[in-house]
């Protein structure tokens, strides 16, 4: 192949991709997206038949290590991730030190980055014994740290896990959960998050998994690569996008859910208001992740007893944008997020967890790109050119003459 370093330095040409719309950085083989015809396979395995079939821990498995486990295999990688759920118990005094109204991403984040000084045991990339480690742990604890941060924020006790329960059944617990009082898991809820949690799990080159592989590119350690990629997550164009769909449609309800009015406000492009949950960089047909949860939201939804009047709005929203030029010439479809926030509000979680519950799903997707990239022959520190625009050589102004 061509040598890209070399031609660069000889020919000073670089390509100018702002967002890499069109710039690969790696291979992978993790996950196929056609986004023009609404594709999304992990592993090769189509998104809609591991929904149908498969569970969050599988899918975990298969992310990460490339194949659907063998029985011992799954029972093996389940038992590892279940025994690791406890958290260090000087990890638990970090959660008292943010104010309680703190948004949970960045306390899932810092505590996430701050696992690197309790469990030094497995920072090595390169010791493959250590990498293991350290996925297993950080696919135990993070439920863990997530219930806490959630604890914190709405003055609960903490729960230690319970580690006779599955992954979701045990985050529920730990969530919703009183100590020293029986914690019914309700099925359907937790089968719900489950899915969620499968539909989210990879995405391939998004903003946070870049970030994972960026910071990973430098040879930094999984949790600190991990805790970047929860960062990435938190903003409002990315994983942040779950809860604006719900303010959106909260402000929507409370100016008497006039869908035509805030529709044309979106149009008109006022400054800060978008459909938010629809478009994607990639889809731009449709998001069969959306189309897997607009089927099971109803569902739920129903079993689990709402009759939120958000849904309503959100139809009739959905119903109003596919029939709009605006929409259908910038090819303009909703995204996963479009109704996962519902399906969480009925589920009892606060708006600002949203995004929470979208880390614990993509969790396995950035272990499988870090650990990927690490063992790339191909693998460079990341380090993207720029065409500079500045001032030319200009000489320096003593304070006194400017
Ligand atoms: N509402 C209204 N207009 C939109 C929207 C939207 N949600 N998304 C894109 N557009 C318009 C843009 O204004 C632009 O119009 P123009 O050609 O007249 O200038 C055109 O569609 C193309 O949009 P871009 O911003 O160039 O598309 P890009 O690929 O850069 O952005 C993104 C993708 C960030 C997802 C965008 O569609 C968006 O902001 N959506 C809302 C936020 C959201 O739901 N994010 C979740 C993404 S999925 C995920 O992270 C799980």
């Amino acid at each position: 192949g061509v040598n890209l370093d070399k031609l660069m330095a000889k020919t000073g040409l670089v390509t100018l991709d702002p967002g890499f719309v069109n710039t690969a950085a790696c291979e992978s083989d993790i996950t196929y997206i056609d986004g023009g015809a609404g594709i999304l396979r992990y592993r090769g395995y189509p998104i809609e038949e591991l929904a149908a079939k498969s569970n969050f821990v599988e899918v975990s498995y298969l992310l990460i290590y490339g194949e659907l486990p063998t029985a011992q295999q799954y029972e093996e990688f389940a038992d590892r991730v279940r025994r690791h759920t406890l958290l260090h118990e000087d990890l638990r005094k970090f959660f008292d030190g943010f104010p309680r109204d703190a948004h949970p991403m960045p306390v899932l984040s810092s505590a996430v980055s701050a696992l690197s000084t309790f469990y030094q045991d497995s920072l090595n990339p390169f010791d493959r014994n250590q990498v293991e480690l350290s996925t297993h742990r950080l696919l135990a604890k993070l439920p863990t740290i997530a219930a806490y941060a959630y604890k914190k924020s709405v003055g609960q006790p903490f729960l230690y896990p319970d580690n006779s329960l599955g992954l979701v059944e045990n985050f529920l617990r730990m969530t919703f959960g009183f100590p020293a009082e029986p914690y019914e898991v309700d099925p359907t809820m937790a089968r719900a998050l489950d899915l969620l949690f499968i539909l989210h799990a990879d995405h391939e080159q998004n903003c946070s998994t870049s970030t994972v592989r960026m910071v990973g590119s430098s040879e930094a350690n999984l949790f600190a690569s991990i805790s970047a990629g929860i960062n990435a997550l938190f903003g409002p164009l990315h994983g942040g996008a779950n809860s604006a769909v719900l303010d959106m449609l909260e402000g929507i309800h409370a100016d008497g859910g006039d869908v035509d009015s805030f529709v044309n406000r979106v149009k008109n492009k006022e400054p800060g208001v978008k459909l938010m949950g629809f478009g994607h960089r990639v889809y731009k047909n449709y998001d069969p992740r959306a189309r897997i949860i607009k089927k099971t939201a109803d569902e739920v939804l129903e079993k689990l007893g709402s009759d939120d009047p958000l849904l309503d709005i959100a139809l009739k929203l959905e119903e109003r944008a596919l029939s709009d030029d605006y929409f259908i010439e910038r090819n303009l479809y909703p995204n996963v997020d479009f109704y996962t926030g519902l399906i969480y509000k009925a589920m009892g979680f606060p708006t600002k967890f949203f995004t929470v519950l979208f880390a614990l799903g993509r969790l396995p997707g950035w272990i499988a790109h870090w650990r990927e990239m690490l063992d790339d022959p191909a693998r460079k520190i990341s380090r993207p050119r720029q065409v500079y625009t500045g001032q030319a050589q200009r000489s320096y102004v003593p304070m006194d003459q400017r």
